[in-house]
Order: structure tokens, then sequence, then C-alpha cells
């Protein structure tokens, strides 16, 4: 039966107490709040008489049988992991939207095509350093060599955790779906930025998602005592490293006309201790924009500054590129359908670009995909004050269910 606001509020708020802490919301992916969560949505999905299974990835899948079962499925869904100390709506807005709009669709009427709502793995590279590890199985992409290597930092591997879960990273790859099986795939999300908030419109309709260039850097001087070790004669990595991460945000300042972005989130100071200098400093880089020659300048120039900085410091530094995703456009024809249905709904909307990442950029490798963002306050968003207004979601939901009601009936 149709749900209301009230209901939206109460599940979205039960999903927010797996993983509060004392500053907003810790739920990794593959932790323990994380299962909670998904156990949650599962029952949630089993009450909605859907049929719902795990995939071998842990993706979590609930369908709605349609009345005819050769036709491909529609997909909506999201995620529900959490960046550290993040907050209630990223992702988890897709999820519970995504689960109230098939609650429309069954008082709808009869429906063709089945329709599916996901709750992606791992979507957060917050835990194990990639991105939306589960939509990128289930599209058939991810570099799983490389995954089989990493570790989060309490030194779990990736095939630990996969393990904690009997799943089998060796297995993962069974989890991808064939593009015949489905239809179109449509994502409700937070925007997490300020620019509906500052139109003034509740939807927005997503045509291009940035996508992250990740590099890590380690930059090696020499450990030496921070007492007997004269200034001049010293090779500090964090001076080094203090000097690349001033370069990245100039380059990037440089290049924000273009949407380009990049931030140094993480830091490693080796050996860490008040009374050494820093040997050695491992960085971590996330470059994106909405434009590739954009992203590629930058990269050069980030290159270039830190052959500068290293000669005149006299330490040495290694560049890895973690990944390197394009830019995507969403499908014109489901914007379009997004459109309509603001139409319909009779809602504000307007076209805009996501520079967050989001499962909708793997998925729109196999399917026709698009997105719908409703407003962030202030455009917060991976903080505790993170907040979207419940009667926005309530639209993203009326537009949601209206575009996979086109797509499946
Ligand atoms: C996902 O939130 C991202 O990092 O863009
Ligand atoms: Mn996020
Ligand atoms: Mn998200």
């Amino acid at each position: 039966m149709k749900k209301n606001k009230e209901w939206v509020v109460d599940v979205i708020e039960e999903v927010a107490y797996f993983g509060k802490g004392k500053r907003g919301i810790t739920r990794l992916a593959f932790t323990e709040p994380d299962l909670k969560g998904q156990e949650y949505i599962m029952n949630l999905m089993v009450e909605a008489g859907l049929t719902v299974r795990k995939d071998q990835m842990g993706n979590l899948i609930g369908r709605l049988e349609g009345q005819d079962k050769t036709l491909p499925a529609v997909l909506t869904g999201s995620h529900l992991d959490t960046v550290p100390e993040g907050g209630k709506f990223d992702g988890v807005v897709g999820v519970v939207g995504g689960l109230a709009a098939i609650h429309y669709l069954q008082d709808m009427g009869p429906l063709r095509h089945a329709v599916e709502l996901i709750v992606f793995v791992a979507e957060e590279s917050s835990r194990f350093g990639f991105a939306t590890m589960g939509s990128k199985v289930m599209t058939g992409s991810g570099d799983i060599t490389a995954w089989s290597k990493v570790k989060d930092q309490n030194g779990i591997t990736f095939a630990e955790a996969l393990s904690e879960q009997n799943l089998d990273i060796k297995q993962i790859r069974l989890a991808k779906r064939n593009s015949e099986d489905i239809k179109a795939f449509v994502e409700l999300h937070i925007e997490q930025g300020s620019v509906l908030e500052k139109k003034g419109n509740v939807i927005g309709v997503v045509q291009t998602i940035a996508a992250p260039t990740r590099l890590k850097i380690t930059v090696e001087g020499m450990a030496a005592h921070s007492g007997s070790t004269p200034m001049e004669e010293r090779h500090d990595a964090l001076v080094s490293a203090s000097m690349i991460v001033l370069a990245i945000n100039e380059i990037a300042l440089d290049h924000s006309s273009q949407g380009t972005v990049a931030t140094v989130g993480d830091l490693k100071v080796h050996p860490g201790s008040i009374n050494v200098i820093p040997g050695m400093v491992e960085m971590l880089v996330d470059l994106r924009g909405i434009k590739q020659e954009s992203i590629i300048e930058c990269l050069q120039e980030i290159k270039d500054a830190i052959s500068t900085i290293t000669e005149e410091q006299d330490t040495i530094v290694a560049m890895e590129m973690m990944s390197a995703e394009k830019p995507v456009d969403m499908s014109p024809e489901i914007s379009k359908l997004i459109e309509q249905s603001c139409v319909d709904v009779g809602t504000t909307y307007q076209l805009i670009h996501s520079r967050a990442g989001h499962d909708a950029v793997n998925m729109s490798k196999i399917t026709p995909t698009g997105m719908i963002f409703i407003p962030s306050k202030n455009g917060i968003s991976h903080n505790p004050d993170e907040y979207t207004e419940y009667d926005d979601i309530m639209v993203g939901i009326d537009v949601l269910a209206e575009t996979l009601y086109k797509l499946a009936k």
C-alpha cells in the first residue's frame, strides 16, 4: 500500500540507528552496522512481497515480478554504506525511496515488467579505497586482482571481509548481470551540492556524472633525529608532502571553472613520532570532474609540480594510479522520461550534473540509466549535518515512482 511521509521518516530514522556514533553515522561497507541495515531493509522487502536474494557480492536484490516474465526488469536502488562520520541521507534516500516507490507501483496497477530494488554494497570507497564495488561487479567491471590485495585500516583484506559473510572473492564475478535482462536503471539520490537549493528547484535531472581519478602518492625522505639534525640537512617527507597538497589545491583551483576538483583526503606520516623527522608520507588524492580534458591537464600539472617540489626538497616520490574513471553521460531517453514525470507530478525541476560518484555510473555501461536528484541543505554531504527536507524526499519518490511506472507498465 502507498507509503506516506511518516513511514519514510520512520524508515530513514531506523536506518540511521545502524552505525550511529558520537559524530554522525559510520556504516562502513561489510561492517556489522552495514549488514544490520541491509537486514532491516531485507525484512521490509519481504513484507512488501518482493522476492529477495543476495548475489555473490552481497548486493541485496528485491524483485517485484511483472506479468510478462520474458521482459527485462526495470531497476532502481542505491547504497546503505556510509563514509566515516557520514550523514543519514546519502544512498539511504535511494534505497528507502526506491522501496516506497515500489509500494506506489503496487497500487498503480499491474506491470508487465518486473521491478527490482537493489542495495549495492561498498559504494563508498572509505573502507577499501575502491568506489562502487557492488555495481562494478554487477556490471562486469572492477579490478578484482587489485581488490584482492587491499586491506582496510585494521588490516582486514577485502577477501576476508567477504568471507566473514560466507562470500568468496573467487565467486564474485558470477554476480554480473546480463544487459538483456535489464530494461533501465533509475537512481534517486541527494544532490550533495547546492545547485538545486540556490535555484529553488526540487528535482535535478542528472545529465553527466563526474568520476574519480585516484592517486596514491608516496613521498620518501629520511627519518632522522628531530633535535640533532640541522634544518639544512633534512629530507623531511612531510614538508614535501605538504607542498604537494598545496600545489594540488592550487592546480584544482585553476581548473574549478571547468568543474574539476581535487582533494588530498588522507595522509599517513611514518614513523609518526614527535621526535622523528618524517621519513615517509603516503597520501591519497581524489581528482574529479565533468570534463575529461580538464582532468587530464590537472593530472599532468600535478606530475610537473611534484617533480619540481621533490627536486627542490631532495625527496623521492612514487605515484600510483589507483583508478581512472571517465565522466559518464546519463541516457537522454531516461532523462526525458524523468522530465516528463516531473511535469506529471507537478514539481519544479532542472537539468544538473553530478559531482559525486554513484552506482549509476557503472549501471549505465549495461543499461539505459538516469538519476533523480533532490536538494541537500547548504549542499552539505559526507558530514553528520547532511540534511534533505522530507517533503523534497516525498517529491523525489513521486518522480521516481512515475518514471519506474512509465518504464515497467
Ligand atoms: C561517493 O559518495 C563519492 O565518493 O562520490
Ligand atoms: Mn557518498
Ligand atoms: Mn551516495
